[in-house]
C-alpha cells in the first residue's frame, strides 16, 4: 500500500518542487534513479524506442527528424529532435514553411579556430530549437575528415582530434546552454557515405583511439551531450550500433559516459545484442527492418536474453540527460516563442567572416580597393544567394530558398541543391556604391571571358555542392568550372575566386589567378560576410581545418572505396550509398592514426595548402617559444602585429611525436586566437594535454607518452615553423 502510494505521488515535478528547497538539487542520478525506479515494466519500454517525426502522427509528434513518447504520469517530456548539423533544420519546411537561421558549415565554424564562435553558434541555434518546442539537437559532428571527397565534410569539424573536439564540444555545449538536449555524432568512423550501411572501418584500436575516438573523447569531455549518435557503419566487422568494444568498453567504461547512445535513424540490427552491446534508444525505428526496441526487445527481456537491469539502465541514461541538461527544471515551452531571426543571422555572420579563409593574395589585389572601377561577378548564383550542403542537416532559410535545384542523378533523391537569399553580388554593391557592377553566370565561357576583358577586375564564384548520402566522386570544382576559370583568367589578370565548397577541391588554375578565398558553405548572411571579408572590414581570419591535397592521388585511398556509378532512366549519373552493395572494407589501416597533415608528413607528402594554412590582411611574427618554467606541459610564446592593420592571429604549436611505428610526425597541441592592433605584442601561453603526445598502449590499456626529447613547433600553419623549444618528458601513463 505505502509502495503504491510512493510510486503514484513521487512525480518528477513533486520531486523538482522539492530539490528547490535545498540550496544545492539533488544531483542528476539521484533525480533520475527515483524517476526510473518508478516505472512500470510496460513503461521502461516506452523511450527506448523513436519513431521518425515526419511520419509519425501520434500526441505531440513534431515534423522533424524524430519523435519519442514521453511519460506524463512521471512528468517526462516527449523527446521533439529536430536535425541541427547548422541550424534548425527542415527538410520538410517546403511544406510546413518552417525556417530558421543558418550557421556556416562545421567546416567553417572550425575554420575560425575560435571556440567562443563555436559555443555562440550552439547556444544560437539551441535557442531556436527551444523556441520552436525541440528539446533534442541532433547536432555535434565530429567525424574526422579522412576523405576530402566525403559528401558529409561540410557538416564536421576537420581532420585534427584536438580541433574537432574542441570545436564540435563547444558547439555542444552551446546548444546545452539552453536546457535542452544534443547529441555528439556518428559514433564512429562513418567517414565515407558511400556504402554507409554496409562497409566495415578496418583500424586497428590505437589509430583508433589516437584518431577518430580522440575527437569524440574530448568533444564529450567539454561538451557533455545528453547523446551519443552510433553509426551506420561497422567497424573491424561489428556494427556502431551494436559493438559492445565501443559502447560498453571504451564510452561508458573507459570513459564514463554517463548518458545515452541512441542510434543513427536506420542503423539498429538486432534487438539482444544491440541493447547488451550499450545501445540504449533505437531511432527512427521505422527505417530499420524490424522496431527491434518495440516486441523483439520485450520478448528478449521476458525470455531472459536482456535482463531487468539493462532496460533500467537504458531508461536511466536518457532520463539522467534530462537532469544533467536541466531540461526538467527548464521544461521547453509547448507553443512556439518568437524569435529574433536578425539577431540570429548576425550571429551566423560572424562566425562566418571568422572562418572565411584567403588562400592566395598576389600583390595584395584584397582587401579590394574598387573605386569607380568596373567589376565583373561571375557565377555561382552570386547574384542570388549563397550555396548550403544537402541532407538531414539541410536549413529552409528565413525566406525561403532563392533557388533550389533538383540534382541531378538519384542517389541524394531527398535533397536539393538550396541557395539562401543572401546574395554576395548584392552585398559588394552594397559596399562599393561607386564601383560598376556586371553580373553573368559564367553558364557560357565566351561570353564571360569577353565580359572579363573589358573590366578591370573579376570576381568569380566557384561552387561545390556536396550532400548527405554520397559522396563527391573527385576533388575537381563540377560543371566545367575550372575551364571557365582558366578562360577568365587568361583573358584578365585581376582575377580572385571565391569557393564555396564542402571541403578541399583541387584547383589546376591556382598560379592563374590573383586572389583565392575560400568561403566554405557561409550560412544565413554568407553574401554579407563574404562581401566583408573581401573588403578587409574584418581581418582574414580563418584557417584551414582541413589539408588541401593537390588531387585525390595524394589522399590515402585515392579511389573512393566501393564507389559505383549509377545511371538513372534520363541517363543521369550518381554515386550514392549502397545500391544494392555488398559489405566490403575501407582500410583505415593505410593511414591510422596519421590522419590529414599527418599523412602528409609521413608520406613526404606536398600539399596544395597544409592544414592550418589562411593568410591575414596583416602580417604577425611569432617569436621565443619557451618551456614554462612551472609546467613541462605548458609553452609560452609572443605575437606581434608587425603590420598596419589590425588583425587576428591564431598561433598553433605542433609537437614532433614518434608513432607507434618509430617515425616522428608533428600533432597539433594547442592554439591561441588573438585579436591585435597594428604594433601591438601579446605573450601567449599553451597548456599541452600529455594525451596529445602519447601514443595508446593496448596491451596495457593506457595512453603513454615515451620518455624522451620532445621537438615544439610554433607556427601559422602545420607546414610552418616560426620557433622551436624542445622538452625533455619522464615517461607517463595516463588512464583512458
Ligand atoms: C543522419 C543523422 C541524422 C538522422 C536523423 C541520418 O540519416 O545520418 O545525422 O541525425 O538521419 O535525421
Amino acid at each position: 500500500m505505502l509502495k503504491l502510494f510512493l510510486t503514484m505521488a513521487v512525480s518528477a515535478a513533486t520531486l523538482a518542487a522539492a530539490t528547490s528547497t535545498f540550496a544545492q538539487p539533488e544531483p542528476p542520478d539521484a533525480r533520475a534513479k527515483a524517476i526510473v525506479d518508478q516505472m512500470t515494466p510496460d513503461e521502461q519500454l516506452i523511450m527506448v524506442k523513436g519513431s521518425f517525426g515526419w511520419f509519425s502522427k501520434s500526441g505531440d509528434a513534431v515534423i522533424a527528424a524524430g519523435w519519442v513518447p514521453g511519460i506524463k504520469r512521471l512528468g517526462l517530456p516527449s523527446l521533439r529532435e529536430s536535425d541541427a548539423g547548422m541550424g534548425v533544420a527542415n527538410l520538410m519546411g517546403k511544406r510546413t514553411g518552417d525556417v530558421a537561421t543558418s550557421l556556416p558549415s562545421g567546416l567553417a565554424v572550425a575554420a575560425t579556430w575560435d571556440p567562443d564562435i563555436a559555443y555562440r553558434g550552439g547556444a544560437m541555434i539551441g535557442s531556436e530549437a527551444r523556441a520552436k518546442t525541440f528539446n533534442v539537437l541532433l547536432a555535434g559532428g565530429v567525424n574526422l575528415v579522412r576523405d576530402a571527397r566525403n559528401g558529409r565534410n561540410f557538416e564536421y569539424a576537420g581532420e585534427d582530434p584536438l580541433l574537432s573536439g574542441v570545436m564540435a564540444g563547444q558547439a555542444i555545449k552551446g546548444v546545452q546552454s539552453n536546457h535542452i538536449l544534443s547529441t555528439v555524432k556518428h559514433f564512429v568512423v562513418n567517414d565515407q557515405e558511400t556504402g554507409r550501411n554496409v562497409l566495415s572501418s578496418r583500424i586497428d584500436e590505437a589509430s583508433l583511439r589516437e584518431s577518430d575516438l580522440l575527437a569524440f573523447e574530448l568533444a564529450i569531455e567539454i561538451g557533455q551531450p545528453a547523446s551519443v549518435m552510433c553509426a551506420y557503419n561497422r567497424i573491424n566487422g561489428v556494427y556502431a550500433c551494436e559493438n559492445d568494444f565501443l559502447l560498453n568498453k571504451v564510452l561508458k567504461g573507459d570513459w564514463a559516459y554517463k548518458g545515452w547512445v541512441m542510434s543513427d535513424w536506420g542503423s539498429v540490427h538486432s534487438a539482444a545484442l544491440a541493447a547488451n552491446s550499450g545501445l540504449d534508444h533505437q531511432s527512427g525505428y521505422t527505417l530499420d527492418k524490424k522496431p527491434w526496441f518495440g516486441a523483439p526487445l520485450k520478448d528478449a527481456l521476458a525470455g531472459g536474453s536482456v535482463s531487468r537491469n539493462r532496460i533500467h539502465d537504458m531508461n536511466f541514461r536518457i532520463v539522467r540527460s534530462f537532469y544533467a541538461t536541466g531540461l526538467m527544471d527548464n521544461p521547453v515551452p509547448i507553443t512556439p516563442q518568437a524569435i529574433d531571426y536578425a539577431s540570429n543571422a548576425k550571429v551566423s555572420q560572424e562566425a562566418a567572416e571568422a572562418g572565411i579563409v584567403v588562400l592566395k593574395n598576389k600583390g595584395n589585389i584584397l582587401p579590394l580597393v574598387l573605386g569607380a572601377r568596373k567589376v565583373a561577378v561571375i557565377g555561382g548564383h552570386a547574384d542570388v544567394g549563397v550555396l548550403s550542403g544537402g541532407g538531414s542537416s539541410q536549413v529552409r532559410p528565413v525566406g525561403g530558398p532563392a533557388l533550389e535545384i533538383v540534382p541531378k542523378g538519384a542517389a541524394a533523391a531527398f535533397a536539393r541543391i538550396t541557395y539562401f537569399p543572401s546574395s554576395p553580388l548584392k552585398a559588394l554593391e552594397k559596399r562599393y556604391p561607386s564601383s560598376q557592377f556586371t553580373f553573368n553566370n559564367g553558364d557560357d565561357v565566351a561570353v564571360a571571358t569577353a565580359l572579363a576583358k573589358d573590366t578591370d577586375l573579376v570576381i568569380v564564384f566557384a561552387n561545390q555542392w556536396a550532400t548527405e548520402s554520397e559522396d563527391l566522386v573527385n576533388m575537381n570544382l563540377p560543371d566545367n568550372q575550372d575551364a571557365l576559370i582558366e578562360a577568365l583568367a587568361a583573358a584578365n589578370k585581376k582575377v580572385v575566386v571565391v569557393l564555396q565548397t564542402s571541403g578541399p577541391v583541387a584547383m589546376p588554375w591556382l598560379d592563374k589567378v590573383a586572389g583565392v578565398v575560400e568561403a566554405w558553405y557561409p550560412g544565413s548572411n554568407g553574401g554579407e560576410a563574404i562581401a566583408r571579408v573581401l573588403a578587409g572590414d574584418v581581418d582574414a581570419a580563418g584557417r584551414l581545418p582541413v589539408t588541401f591535397p593537390t588531387a585525390a592521388t595524394q589522399l590515402p585511398r585515392p579511389e573512393i572505396p566501393g564507389l559505383i556509378e549509377k545511371k538513372n532512366s534520363k541517363g543521369e549519373i550518381s554515386y550514392g550509398l549502397d545500391y544494392g552493395l555488398k559489405a566490403f572494407d575501407v582500410d583505415y589501416n593505410i593511414e591510422g592514426a596519421n590522419v590529414g597533415y599527418r599523412w602528409f608528413e609521413h608520406q613526404k607528402l606536398k600539399p596544395l595548402f597544409p592544414f592550418g594554412y589562411g593568410l591575414s590582411y596583416t602580417r604577425f611574427t611569432y617569436s621565443g617559444l619557451s618551456l614554462d618554467p612551472s609546467n613541462s606541459l605548458q609553452v609560452n610564446f609572443t605575437v606581434k602585429n608587425a603590420g598596419k592593420r589590425p588583425g587576428i592571429a591564431t598561433p598553433q604549436i605542433y609537437a614532433s611525436v614518434p608513432g607507434r611505428d618509430g617515425v616522428r610526425v608533428k600533432r597539433l597541441v594547442g592554439w591561441q586566437r588573438v585579436t591585435l592592433k597594428p604594433g601591438e605584442t601579446r605573450s601567449l601561453t599553451v597548456r599541452i594535454d600529455p594525451r596529445l603526445l602519447a601514443n595508446f598502449d593496448v596491451a596495457n590499456q593506457r595512453w603513454k607518452v615515451a620518455a624522451g626529447a620532445y621537438h615544439l613547433v610554433l607556427g601559422k600553419s602545420s607546414a610552418d615553423s616560426s620557433a622551436t623549444t624542445t622538452v625533455q618528458l619522464s615517461e607517463l601513463s595516463i588512464a583512458p
